[in-house]
């Protein structure tokens, strides 16, 4: 079965009027266990999506099922929300409780767990995302990006099939943002998470199984990161930018030195970079 299938999906706010459709005859599958980067523009429908798939929105057209389950049906929302866990980019947002320990513990109790198995949940989620140190802490006085990992601990405790990060590590640092998205690319290799990674940083996406591209309403494209960032055309019109090392390749191309396609991190632009050297 798919995660999450997107059948002819049409969207909009405000007005049924055509032009203002955030989606339009929008289909989309992702594979259970996948890890998908969905990228485009601002305004490009990324957030609506993932408020799609919890069923905070309801399709106008068409049908959004998790597990085959269809976000339409108010009897499946509690038990879509509990596989796909949603964690949002402003965490003030989705913050419950006052003190940290309990903010995390609020999923977990909401889904009647024990008291256990609870326990068991918050001590995990507070270590894997380094909050353990601010357990007993308001919210309130942390940093955005300690509310941040907060937030994704919350997430995490549920221990969702799907997790979906909306722009969730964006007041992080890039160390931080590094530690955090390790933990949950762990979490998607050993437990089969499947992740959905909403992101402005190319650097993210390239680590990602999956790439979509949204714009215009519909998905421009769909695939490895190798072929996604091979179409520069794609990147520019949609207002993307190529990963770190790819722009720097390419400008060391432009320069001159043969260092050939298909380079999107730094272990293959210092690879290349080796090989050339040798020859010399
Ligand atoms: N609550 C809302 N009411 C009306 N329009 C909205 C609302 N939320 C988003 N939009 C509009 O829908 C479009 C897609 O927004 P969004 O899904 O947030 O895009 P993204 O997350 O890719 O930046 C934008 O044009 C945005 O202005
Ligand atoms: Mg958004």
């Amino acid at each position: 079965m798919q995660a999450i299938e997107f059948k002819n999906v049409s969207f909009s706010y405000g007005s049924e009027d055509g032009r203002s459709e955030v989606l339009k005859n929008f289909s989309l599958t992702i594979k259970q266990g996948s890890f998908v980067a969905l990228l485009g523009r601002n305004g490009s429908g990324k957030s609506t999506c993932a408020k799609l798939i919890n069923g905070l929105l309801i399709p106008n057209e068409g049908t959004v099922t998790v597990f085959g389950m269809s976000t339409a049906e108010k009897d499946n929302l509690f038990e879509i929300r509990k596989r796909a866990g949603m964690v949002f980019q402003n965490p003030d947002n989705q913050q419950i409780a006052s003190i940290v320990e309990d903010d995390v513990a609020f999923g977990p109790e909401n889904i009647g767990l024990d008291r256990e198995e609870i326990k068991k949940r918050i001590d995990f989620a507070l270590k894997v995302t380094g909050t353990e140190g601010f357990r007993d802490s308001q919210v309130a006085r942390l940093s955005g990006g300690q509310k941040q990992r907060v937030a994704i601990a919350g997430a995490i405790a549920i221990s969702p099939d799907i997790l979906i990060l909306d722009e969730s590590t964006s007041m992080l640092d890039p160390k931080g943002r590094q530690e955090v998205m390790h933990v949950v690319r762990t979490l998607n290799k050993e437990k089969g998470m499947t992740v959905i990674d909403i992101t402005h940083y190319m650097d993210e996406a390239v680590e990602a199984d999956e790439v979509l591209i949204l714009g215009d309403g519909v998905v421009k494209a769909q695939g490895s990161p190798d072929e996604i960032f091979a179409k520069k055309d794609i990147i520019a019109e949609c207002g993307l930018e190529l990963p770190r090392s790819a722009k720097i390749a390419e400008s060391l191309k432009k320069a001159g030195l043969p260092l050939g396609d298909g380079i999107l991190t730094k272990e293959s632009l210092s690879e290349r970079l080796c090989e050339l050297l040798r020859k010399i």
